[in-house]
Formats: structure tokens, C-alpha cells, sequence
């Protein structure tokens, strides 16, 4: 596999996690709450569903039961679903057993605001029928055939057979000031001058639109305007979507922005495009330059994972951050969506859960990191960047403990066997600075920054682009 314990570059950034409300958020959000929590009572397979509601279709969890609809797409207001869950009303609380989580509850409210997207049809079959394809099978599956040179007329050919079947003619061209505005916007994302276009208009030169064609792909405004689209798909930003006080915005996001934006000026091939993007720690020969590429990963979000919650809620974060990567590479390069397989084998693609967990691994084992853009002795930098990381996470987790009401009982024997750890870091940490002083100052910037910048000094100390 590509990726392994993948240390990358300094930025990263947070996707919002705002999901679109749609069929995924159901099938991620909505559907296995009911499953777990509602079926047992509310199934279209019990003889007699409680209170006359079936969940598990969405004419059943439209219609309601014995007091009307429960869900009204649209209005969280007048359904009784909601209601339930909001343990708002001691006469109809759901599920009986408690409340569940103000988020889940958030989560069903969006979603009917979103007009409760739902694309179950009829009852939907036993959750045995889930059995994904066997990869047998999946190699002769038309999606994951390997392209072949087709015999067949090209699309053009298609486009005139159909227009004459109707009688209809081609447009026709268009005069060159239309033509010139449109190569300008397609391919450097703004308008021309007058004078290009007049130039452009008057020009008697067969070969003028060609010319002008490669001089906009040449300009560096190409890679602007057409980077922004892969950073799309990059799921690119540079704040996290929780709070600024606990996950700093990501300082240096930009080098990966930048990146991808010379990459695309000089052109390179697409295999190494992306290979960069996931591994270019990992391959031999790389420009330091180009770990900049590590950014699609880097600027993946990262949850704050508050020292006092309990490992479950810690745990459940993490498999949301490992989710993301699974995600946004799948969708992103390959053009699966493959993170369903997080709680079922999928039903139509070769893909299994064990597939999931197993790319899950590949970014269970990988880290972020600051890495500085010289070259330095990689033992050198690998034990900085570790210590780093762990003085940070020490002072974090004990000022936490100390300042703050903590939930851990253990707390104080927690920061008493810490700080020694703390102590001889702090001392090793001096001793870098002293040695190795251009490394420690390339990296103190970040680090600044990430700790809110308060100070006119601190403001200083930040990258140009953000002072
Ligand atoms: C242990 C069984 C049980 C579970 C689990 C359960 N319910 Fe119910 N539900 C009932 C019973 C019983 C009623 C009938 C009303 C009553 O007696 O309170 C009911 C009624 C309802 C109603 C009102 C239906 C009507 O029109 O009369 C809604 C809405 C509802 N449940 C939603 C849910 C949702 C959503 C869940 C899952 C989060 C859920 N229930 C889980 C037992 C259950
Ligand atoms: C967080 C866990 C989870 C995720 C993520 C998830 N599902 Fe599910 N899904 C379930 C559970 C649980 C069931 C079984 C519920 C039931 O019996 O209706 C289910 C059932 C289904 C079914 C009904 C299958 C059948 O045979 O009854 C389909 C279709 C489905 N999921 C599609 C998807 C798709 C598509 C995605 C990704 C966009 C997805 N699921 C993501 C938990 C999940």
C-alpha cells in the first residue's frame, strides 16, 4: 500500500464536517439510529408496532401512527418524531429507555428541515440481504472494467447523428470577441482587456485562437483557476470546524494550496499528481518542496479530543477522523464512496468492511506534523517533531487538569507522573534550541500561530500571509 505512517507537511485544515443533508446523511446519520434504537418497537415486521408506527420505510415514518404523522418533511414542528426525541413532553418520549444525545437529536432535526431525505422505498428487505459482492464478481462488474480503446465514432459523432435525426443544425460559431471572453474565463478564471480582445478580433492569423488557447494554459492564472477545483475535491480550508480555542486554524495551508497550483502550471502527470499527494514522504527522490503536496491529507480535520471525555468518546472521534481520509480519498480519487463500508459491506461494489478497516489502518498509523521545507538530518528532525508534539500535549493535558474542573478522578496522579516526562522534554527541548536553532525557529512559527496570536510579537512571527 502507498501510504504508511505518513508524516505530513505543516498545515492542515479542516473540512467543516457540515455535511450536506441529503440521502448520505440519512444512511450515515439517520438510518442506523433507527435501526438500533426505534426497529425493535417500530418495525413493518412485528405483528403489532407499538403505538401503530412503523419506522423502517418512509411511508411508514411519514404516515405515523395513532397520532398522525410523525415526520412532516419540512416542518420539525409538526411531526410527533421529533418531539419524542426531545424529551421535551413527558407524555411521548422515545426511545423509552432515555434520551438519546443532543446531537442525534440535532442530526433528526436538520434533517427533516432538509426535507427528510429518505431513500427508502418500500420496506426494506432483512439486513441479511447486505451481503456485498464477492471480489470475484466485482472484477467483471462494468464500473471496474479497465477502459478500452472503443471502435465507436467520438462524441461529436453522436451529438451530429442525433441533431440531423431531428433536423436541427450545429450553432454556429461564434464571433471572435464572444470566443476570446469565454477562453479567458474558462481557462484563467477573468475577462480579457479591451485590448486582447481587439487584438484578438482584427487578427488575421489561421492559428490565433491555438495561440491564444496555449498562452492562457501557460499562464500562471491557469493553475489559479483550475487548482480550485481539485482543492474541492481536496475538501481544502484552513480553519477547523470546532472551536478556534481548542483546534487553531491551520497556519501554513496555504503551501499546500500553492502547491497544487504549480503542480497544475507545470503540468505534471496525473499518476505523479496524486501519488505526491498521498506518499510523497514516502517515495525516493522527492523534492523537499513537493512534501508540501501531503496537504490532502494534512489539511484532513482533526476532532479535539478533550483528555476528559472517556476513551468510547475519544475513540468514536478518532474513527471520525480516520473516516474523513477513507472518504475523502475513495470519493476524491477513485470515485467510490467507499465509507459506507465503515458499518456494512455495500450491496452493489466489491467492497467489503474488512476493506474499510483495512484502509482504516493505513491512516490509523499516520500522523501530522510540521515539517520544515530544508533539508535536515532526518533522525534529527523525526526526534524534534516528536518531542514537540509531546511538550505540546503535556502542558495542554496538565494545564486541562489543573485549571479545569476535571471529570477524571485520576487527574492529579495523572499530571504527578507527567511531569517529569514534562521536565526532561523541556530540557531537551533548550538544547535543541541551542544546537539547532534554524530548525527550532522554522517551526516555531507554527506553533506560535496555533496558540492564538496575541501579541504584536506574535503577529510578527507568522507566515507573510497571515500577519
Ligand atoms: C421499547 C419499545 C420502543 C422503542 C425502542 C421505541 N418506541 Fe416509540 N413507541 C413505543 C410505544 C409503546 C409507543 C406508543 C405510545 C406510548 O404508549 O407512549 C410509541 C410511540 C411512538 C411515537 C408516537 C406514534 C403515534 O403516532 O402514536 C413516536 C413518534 C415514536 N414512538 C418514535 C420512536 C422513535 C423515533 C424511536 C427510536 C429513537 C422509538 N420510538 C423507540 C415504544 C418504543
Ligand atoms: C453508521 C453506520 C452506517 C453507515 C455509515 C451506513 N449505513 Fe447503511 N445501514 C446501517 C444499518 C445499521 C442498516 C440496517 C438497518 C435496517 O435494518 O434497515 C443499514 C442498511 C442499509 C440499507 C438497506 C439494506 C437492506 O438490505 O435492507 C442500504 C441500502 C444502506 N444501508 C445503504 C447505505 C449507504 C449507501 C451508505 C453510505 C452513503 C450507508 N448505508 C452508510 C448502518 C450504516
Amino acid at each position: 500500500m502507498l501510504l504508511r505512517s505518513l508524516l505530513i507537511l505543516g498545515l492542515a485544515i479542516l473540512r467543516g464536517l457540515a455535511q450536506n443533508v441529503d440521502t448520505d446523511f440519512f444512511e450515515a446519520r439517520i438510518r442506523p439510529v433507527l435501526a438500533s434504537k426505534c426497529y425493535q418497537c417500530h418495525s413493518s415486521k412485528l405483528k403489532a408496532p407499538m403505538g401503530g408506527l412503523t419506522l423502517d420505510s418512509r411511508e411508514g415514518i411519514r404516515k405515523g401512527g395513532a397520532l398522525g404523522p410523525s415526520v412532516v418533511p419540512g416542518r420539525p414542528g409538526e411531526g410527533h418524531l421529533l418531539r419524542a426525541l426531545s424529551y421535551t413532553d413527558h407524555r411521548l418520549q422515545m426511545p423509552p429507555t432515555g434520551k438519546l444525545p443532543a446531537e442525534v437529536v440535532a442530526d433528526f432535526r436538520r434533517w427533516i428541515e432538509a426535507g427528510a431525505p429518505d431513500p427508502r422505498t418500500a420496506t426494506q428487505a432483512p439486513t441479511a440481504a447486505l451481503k456485498g459482492m464477492p471480489i470475484e464478481q466485482g472484477r467483471t462488474w462494468w464500473a471496474f472494467v479497465p477502459f478500452q480503446k472503443q471502435s465507436r465514432p467520438g462524441i461529436d459523432e453522436f451529438i451530429t447523428t442525433k441533431l440531423q435525426a431531428k433536423g436541427l443544425a450545429p450553432s454556429p460559431p461564434e464571433d471572435p470577441r464572444t470566443l476570446v471572453r469565454r477562453a479567458y474565463v474558462d481557462l484563467a478564471g477573468f475577462k480579457p482587456s479591451y485590448e486582447e480582445v481587439e487584438s484578438f478580433a482584427s487578427s488575421t492569423d489561421p492559428h490565433a485562437y491555438a495561440a491564444l488557447i496555449d498562452r492562457l494554459l501557460a499562464s500562471p492564472q491557469y493553475g489559479e483557476r483550475w487548482a480550485r477545483h481539485w482543492l474541492d475535491v481536496a475538501r481544502f480550508g484552513e480553519d477547523n470546524p470546532t472551536s478556534e480555542a481548542t483546534n487553531p486554524p491551520y497556519p501554513f495551508a496555504w503551501r499546500y494550496r500553492d502547491w497544487v497550483i504549480e503542480a497544475l502550471n507545470r503540468d505534471i502527470p496525473y499518476d505523479q499528481f496524486i501519488k505526491l499527494q498521498l506518499a510523497a514522504d514516502h517515495m525516493p527522490a522527492v523534492a523537499r518542496g513537493d512534501l508540501r503536496a501531503l496537504g490532502y491529507l494534512g489539511t484532513a480535520p482533526i476532532y479535539h479530543k478533550d483528555q476528559r471525555l472517556s476513551a468510547e468518546v475519544i475513540g468514536g472521534f478518532m474513527t471520525d477522523d480516520w473516516d474523513d481520509r477513507v472518504d475523502a480519498l475513495t470519493r476524491g480519487v477513485l470515485g467510490l464512496t467507499v465509507a459506507c463500508a465503515r458499518c456494512h459491506d455495500h450491496k452493489f461494489d466489491p467492497l467489503s468492511t474488512k476493506d474499510y478497516y483495512a484502509l482504516v489502518g493505513v491512516f490509523a498509523s499516520t500522523m501530522r506534523a510540521e515539517r520544515p521545507l530544508f533539508d535536515v538530518d532526518p533522525g534529527l528532525e523525526a526526534r524534534y517533531m516528536w518531542v514537540q508534539r509531546r511538550l505540546f500535549d503535556l502542558r495542554y493535558s496538565i494545564n486541562l487538569m489543573t485549571s479545569e474542573a476535571s471529570t477524571v478522578v485520576s487527574s492529579k496522579e495523572l499530571v504527578a507522573k507527567w511531569k517529569p516526562e514534562l521536565e526532561a522534554l523541556e530540557r531537551e527541548m533548550k538544547e535543541h534550541q541551542e544546537r539547532h536553532p534554524q530548525l527550532v525557529r522554522s517551526l516555531e512559527k507554527y506553533w506560535t500561530f496555533t496558540r492564538a496570536p496575541r501579541t504584536a510579537q506574535d503577529r510578527r512571527n507568522l507566515p507573510p500571509n497571515l500577519a
